[in-house]
């Protein structure tokens, strides 16, 4: 039985994790998931989240404060920095110490590369990285291979599909880190100009069998058993008009799936804009907004491993 590696250690890439240590999660998530809601209401009593956001987020937000409720925490923080001393000039390090001084984990998105790995140098508490830049979501990346697991019973020898902005995406990123960790094989595709930064995937092992496309083919779309569909991020991307050209491209819809394996299923970390039809939403292959809800459950037990070596 592998044991918690979690314990009182920022979440900053998942990179930093084994194939063992989300067999730990997994397994955690499910056992805390089975417990009444008083026994999960004593896991964080008296502890709390505190977190800070320099760009927009709905479901990382709101499920880790969902999460960290439902094991009986509290949260406190900034939603929107323009209502915090960082209008008046206040530094990211004393912002973050400030944070770390008034909770007991420390929950950070923001914009930049490096901006999570930086804050847990000066927090007192441990740092989760709710989103980094296009470098990394990690726990996004954690409920959905959790998802995935869910949903298909297995990870090893899975083919997953892999469509859309693989540039700036940073959950394709913390998701390709945590795939390699098992036998699967990686479909990418994407307009070439929204390719893969190969630079920052270049430490991820030879063996990894990943390919390349910029078309949803017949053929592809035969062999896939999960479709993770990203958004194009418009608010990264340097020329609207580019942004333009390709928006659209790749719309998932009931065409895509009569092209697709009947039990293909459709993951999103949402949210969408334009890549999903909603005409699919109450299919079977749709799989986005419970992947959005296995995200609290996955969060609950996070949190739970993060603040106690043995959550119960
Ligand atoms: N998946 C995700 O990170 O969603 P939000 O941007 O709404 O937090």
């Amino acid at each position: 039985m592998p044991s918690n590696k979690f314990f009182n250690r920022s979440i900053i890439s998942i990179r930093d994790f084994t194939i063992d240590d989300f067999a730990y999660l997994f397994d955690l998530t499910d056992k805390i998931q089975s417990l009444t809601s008083n026994e999960r209401g004593e896991i964080a009593k008296g502890l709390i989240l505190g977190y800070i956001f320099y760009e927009y987020s709905t479901r990382t937000r709101l499920s880790f404060e969902s999460a960290m409720a439902s094991i009986g925490g509290r949260s406190l923080g900034i939603s929107n920095i323009d209502s915090s001393s960082i209008m008046k000039g206040e530094s990211y390090a004393d912002t973050i110490k400030t944070i770390s001084l008034y909770s007991d984990v420390v929950l950070i998105r923001h914009p930049s590369d490096g901006s999570s790995r930086y804050a847990s140098e000066i927090s007192d508490k441990p740092v989760i990285n709710g989103g980094s830049g296009s470098e990394e979501h990690p726990t996004q990346a954690m409920l959905d291979i959790y998802t995935i697991f869910k949903e298909k019973k297995r990870i090893n020898g899975l083919s997953i599909g892999i469509v859309g902005d693989l540039k700036y995406g940073r959950t394709v990123y913390s998701l390709i880190y945590g795939l390699s960790t098992y036998d699967v094989d990686i479909h990418l595709v994407s307009p070439s100009v929204l390719k893969i930064r190969s630079e920052s995937i270049d430490d991820i092992p030879n063996n990894i069998k990943m390919f390349h496309h910029t078309e949803l083919t017949d053929d592809l779309l035969k062999k896939l058993d999960v479709i993770y569909v990203t958004r194009i991020q418009r608010e990264r991307f340097p020329d609207l008009q580019e942004y333009k050209k390709i928006q659209g491209l790749y719309t998932i819809d009931e065409n895509i799936l009569k092209r697709s394996k009947p039990d293909v299923a459709i993951l999103h970390p949402l949210p969408r804009v334009d890549e999903i039809s909603p005409s699919i939403d109450n299919t079977t292959n749709a799989v986005y907004f419970k992947q959005a809800s296995y995200g609290k459950e996955l969060r609950s037990a996070l949190l739970s491993a993060l603040l106690h070596e043995n959550p119960f």
